[in-house]
């Protein structure tokens, strides 16, 4: 009689994400790469053949998809072609990353990323921020008679600041200036923005730049006095 039984219980728990996990951003500046981090239950003796990776916008655009051992891109978003990557033996570690290159402003948004293998399935979310802080910015000063031009540059920001100027009793006079924005080539904004200013009496212009988004903010304060009359 054989009452010699070993028992191999080889357990794999799937504990499930919660309904609604915390959205964890990631920070890139257009023209970066970025890399999208994905976890699932994946050990180096489970067979890579029932793995499907799927990176997704939303519930229907395709960011990058992997089956059967392959990448999958025929259904892929026209957005991604061409920018996306796995790390393919990363995969057999249960690391299903993603690789994006060449970060644009429409990027910028939640991704979910969702795995399923023979154990398991898990989605996660992300927030792709895409955003890059702006130079200090430079002001320039021409006079001509009694007209003052004051102009605001700055640039390799993304995305566009808010410029406010104020005049010497704090009120906002932004609606007086003049705000010109472009985009670089790797999709980051240069800001000119100009005001004209009547010299009078002595005056103070503030000038306030800022990006929320990466809470930044910087400001100027010039203060101009006429010359004497005998001058
Ligand atoms: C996944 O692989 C990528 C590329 O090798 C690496 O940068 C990243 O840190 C890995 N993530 C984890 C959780 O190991
Ligand atoms: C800007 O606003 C102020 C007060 O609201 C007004 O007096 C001024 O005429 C406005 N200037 C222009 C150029 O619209």
């Amino acid at each position: 009689m054989r009452n010699h039984f070993i028992f191999k219980l080889l357990l794999s728990l799937t504990v499930l994400p919660p309904v609604e996990q915390p959205v964890t951003p990631v920070l890139a500046a257009p023209g970066s790469d970025v890399t999208l981090s994905c976890s699932f239950p994946q050990r180096e003796t489970d067979s890579l053949d029932s793995v499907i990776v799927n990176w997704q916008r939303g519930d229907t655009e395709v960011v990058h998809s992997y089956y059967r051992r392959k990448d999958q891109l025929q259904r892929q978003s026209s957005a991604y072609r061409g920018r996306t990557q796995l790390f393919p033996e990363e995969l057999s570690v249960g690391n299903a990353s993603l690789r994006l290159r060449g970060v644009q402003g429409s990027d910028h948004g939640e991704y979910i990323c969702a795995v399923a293998n023979e154990m398991s399935k898990i989605q996660e979310k992300l927030l792709l921020l895409v955003a890059a802080p702006y130079d200090e910015p430079q002001l320039a000063v021409q006079t001509s008679c009694d007209i003052i031009i004051v102009t605001l540059t700055s640039s390799q920001g993304f995305p566009q600041p808010t410029v406010m100027w104020r005049d010497t009793t704090g009120s906002d006079i932004s609606n007086e200036s003049h705000t010109h924005i472009e985009l670089d080539n790797r999709g980051r904004y240069t800001v000119h923005s100009e005001l004209k200013l009547k010299l009078k009496d002595s005056q103070t212009l503030t000038v306030e730049m800022s990006l929320d988004v990466l809470k930044q903010s910087f400001s100027h304060s010039l203060t101009f006095q006429p010359l004497p009359d005998s001058f």
